[in-house]
């Protein structure tokens, strides 16, 4: 009788809204590679981490003061009056890190494989928009706290539009909304934080994700599984979404909940990498703190920034480190798409690219030193060279012959 009502109630829902239609069309029939490896669960990861920022943050966000005055002591009340409030916020911490990491392997997953290759272009930029708004939101999350570093980084990245030849003094007045960083600049991080960057994230991920389903997932073998299907047009080499790629997704999703649990019940702080002990101390505007550095995740990018001696300079060329991402589709220009059959140069780029972009990483949080400088430079030079150099590595090298069908 029960399962009647559920029944009438859902024929009810579906004659007037597509929610079966868009159950097989995107995942009971929705047929992926069957040799998707671990390296495509951090696509499912990254929305999931999605989620609890968006949840945690809600809950957050009730208690939160964005005022000069409030910001800090509020945050401190979340973490010490507030029902769980150490947990909202550590999941909030540890996910805004976590979120980096999982998406730093996608896209490292999507260049090993050359799934921004054609048809996945636009795929690709979509997530390129999603990164740079992920970058923005990391930003202007990390200004809230009101600590020493909130203070002390916006203070650093928004005085690098001063470098801006002619409009550069009003440019920088006019994004801190003040003559320095103030409550002002932080009433605003906080509007953007909460609301404006975070609806257009969501926009972009959806476009994300049609885009993907319009063209169908790559694969490690970088071979088009549309190119051969069965007299019912079904690929030969897919296999349906569901169960076999949830039931997968979910297992890793579970080790995945795991190990992030662990760190928010056992090790929050990361050794000062996932909150940075300044940032325990109020923001004071009369004290400048000895080191200054973002967190982690754009540790990379700040050393390219530390190590060129020209502030505009350096800006460029840090911009242009994220900017040359966009362009890579077009930069590649190997008979094959997945690093499996490319040649010996890609092989060699890649791993280059990798070491770089970690050593940069350590670069830009240790203490500069007249060594560190030039191998932070040495570094940045292998780096772009994995993307200008692209071009003609990728056509004359010699690659080998891809299979037609997957080999797994
Ligand atoms: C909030 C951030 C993101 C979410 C939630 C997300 C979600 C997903 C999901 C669920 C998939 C399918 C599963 C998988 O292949 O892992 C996917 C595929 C893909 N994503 Fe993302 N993504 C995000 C960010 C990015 C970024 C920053 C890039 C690159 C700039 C990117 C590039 C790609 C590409 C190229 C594919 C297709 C991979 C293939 O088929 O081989 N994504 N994404």
């Amino acid at each position: 009788m029960k399962q009647g009502v559920i029944r009438n109630i859902f024929n009810w829902v579906d004659e007037r809204f597509p929610v079966s239609e868009f159950w097989r069309q995107h995942v009971s029939h929705y047929y992926a590679p069957k040799n998707l490896n671990f390296w495509y669960m951090f696509g499912a990861f990254s929305l999931v981490v999605l989620v609890l920022q968006i949840v945690t943050g809600i809950w957050l966000a009730m208690v939160y003061t964005p005022t000069a005055s409030g910001a800090f002591a509020s945050v401190e009340t979340i973490m010490r009056d507030v029902n769980f409030g150490w947990l909202l916020r550590y999941i909030h911490t540890t996910g805004a890190s976590a979120f980096f990491l999982v998406v730093y392997l996608h896209m490292y997953r999507a260049i090993m494989y050359g799934s921004y290759r054609k048809p996945r272009e636009l795929l690709w930029l979509f997530g390129m928009v999603v990164y740079v708004l992920l970058l923005m939101e990391a930003f202007t999350g990390y200004v809230l706290p009101w600590g020493q570093m909130s203070y002390w980084a916006s203070q650093v990245i928004t005085s690098l539009f001063d470098a801006v030849p002619v409009i550069g003094k009003d440019l920088t007045i006019w994004l801190r909304g003040d003559f320095n960083v103030s409550g002002v600049t932080l009433h605003r991080c906080f509007s953007l934080h909460v609301i404006a960057i975070p609806l257009v994230l969501l926009a972009m991920v959806g476009c994300h994700l049609i885009a993907l389903h319009t063209v169908g997932s790559n694969n490690p073998d970088g071979v088009e599984i549309k190119d051969n299907k069965d007299e019912k047009g079904i690929p030969k080499d897919g296999v349906p979404f569901h169960p076999y790629y949830t039931v997968k997704d979910l297992f890793g999703i579970l080790v995945f909940l795991t190990v992030f649990f662990i760190i928010v019940f056992f090790y929050p702080k990361f050794g000062g990498f996932f909150l940075e002990p300044e940032n325990y101390l109020p923001a004071n505007p009369l004290v400048t703190p000895e080191h200054i550095v973002p967190v982690w995740y754009m540790t990379p990018f700040y050393a390219i920034l530390r190590a060129i001696p020209h502030k505009l300079g350096g800006s460029v060329v840090m911009a242009a480190a994220v900017a040359i991402l966009f362009v890579l589709p077009w930069l590649d220009r190997s008979p094959v798409k997945s690093i499996r059959y490319k040649g010996a140069w890609s092989k060699f780029f890649l791993v280059m690219f990798v070491i770089s972009f970690i050593a940069l990483g350590y670069f830009g949080i240790v203490p500069v030193t007249p060594l560190r400088v030039w191998l932070t430079r040495l570094f940045t030079l292998f780096y772009f060279a994995f993307f200008i150099l692209m071009p003609f590595y990728t056509k004359y090298e010699k690659t080998a012959t891809p299979p037609t069908r997957l080999t797994e």
